[in-house]
């Protein structure tokens, strides 16, 4: 069941100096797949506009967010405090499919793009499968000791020396990650050029590939067209038909 309304907020924490965690009450009764997402308004500050935000991890009582200061809206979400009120939309879109087949599954994320694969690990650890995380950073990593919690193995990258296991980006050893270990699938989240370079290096090496796509969104349901994207299938629409789309699906050249 999808739910609107008004929810608390549970807890707003900052995990750097412009990534912040937002933990807010779940409705009853609604369900929610990993690799979904919400629209997210506040209830009475400027913007009006709903802001799509994934899920990053959820329990029976909580959702939890990862959410990236780079505006208006999601700034005023960073000001939200325990007992404020949102106003919440969903859960909207695909999510990630979990095959019952799946033995053993990589994730890749980068920036704010490791939080929706959270929720993924959650799922596949409770399915028995293997996970190992490739999660990339453009300086200091966040949030690893949860991730930790729910990967088999968690491997990390950072662009700045001496802030993760590796100094350099996932896509660095991931040709010699998929030769040697038979994975599955891959899931991806983050910017386009990372998702890109899985997409290729893991079709070239025969694995197939689920990835979040993120594009502007003014309604989230499918009313308004303005998230459209080009697949081999025709034009789909990324709130409705996605944000999960398989690697062959998909342009990402743009
Ligand atoms: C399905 C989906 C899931 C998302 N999940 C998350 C998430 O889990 N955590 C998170 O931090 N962000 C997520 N985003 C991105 C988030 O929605 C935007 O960062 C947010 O809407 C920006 O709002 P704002 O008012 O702060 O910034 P604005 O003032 O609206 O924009 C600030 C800058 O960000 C750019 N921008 C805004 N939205 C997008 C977008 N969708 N794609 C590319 N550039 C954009 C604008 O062009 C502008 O340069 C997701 C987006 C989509 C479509
Ligand atoms: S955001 Fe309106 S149709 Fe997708």
């Amino acid at each position: 069941m999808k739910f609107y309304g008004k929810v608390k907020v549970k807890k707003v924490e900052f995990m750097t100096e412009d990534v912040f965690k937002m933990i807010v009450a779940r409705p009853d009764k609604i369900d929610i797949k990993p690799g979904q997402f919400f629209m997210i308004k506040n209830v009475e500050l400027y913007p009006l506009l709903n802001r799509p935000i994934s899920v990053s991890s959820y329990n029976e009582k909580e959702i939890e967010f990862g959410i990236k200061i780079v505006g208006t809206g999601t700034e005023n979400f960073s000001r939200l405090r325990v007992d404020d009120e949102i106003i919440l939309t969903g859960a909207l879109g695909n999510g990630f499919d979990l095959k019952k087949e799946y033995k053993k599954v990589l994730l890749i994320g980068g920036g704010i793009g490791v939080e929706p694969l959270k929720g993924a690990a959650m799922e596949l650890n409770k399915m028995g499968v293997f996970t190992k995380m490739f999660l990339g950073f453009n300086n200091e990593c966040f949030d690893i000791n949860v991730f930790n919690e729910v990967s088999t193995e968690v491997i990390t990258f950072s662009e700045v020396e001496n802030k993760a296991d590796y100094m350099g980006y996932p896509t660095d050893i991931l040709k010699g990650e998929l030769a040697k270990v038979d994975y599955d699938v891959v899931f991806t989240c983050g910017p386009k050029i990372l998702m890109k370079k899985v997409n290729e290096i893991s079709k070239a090496n025969n694995v197939e590939t689920q990835l979040l796509l993120e594009e502007r969104m003014a309604c989230g349901i499918g009313a308004c067209l303005g998230c459209t994207c080009e697949t081999v299938n025709g034009y789909k629409k990324v709130c409705q038909d996605g944000p999960m789309f398989y690697g062959n699906e998909v342009n990402l050249n743009e």
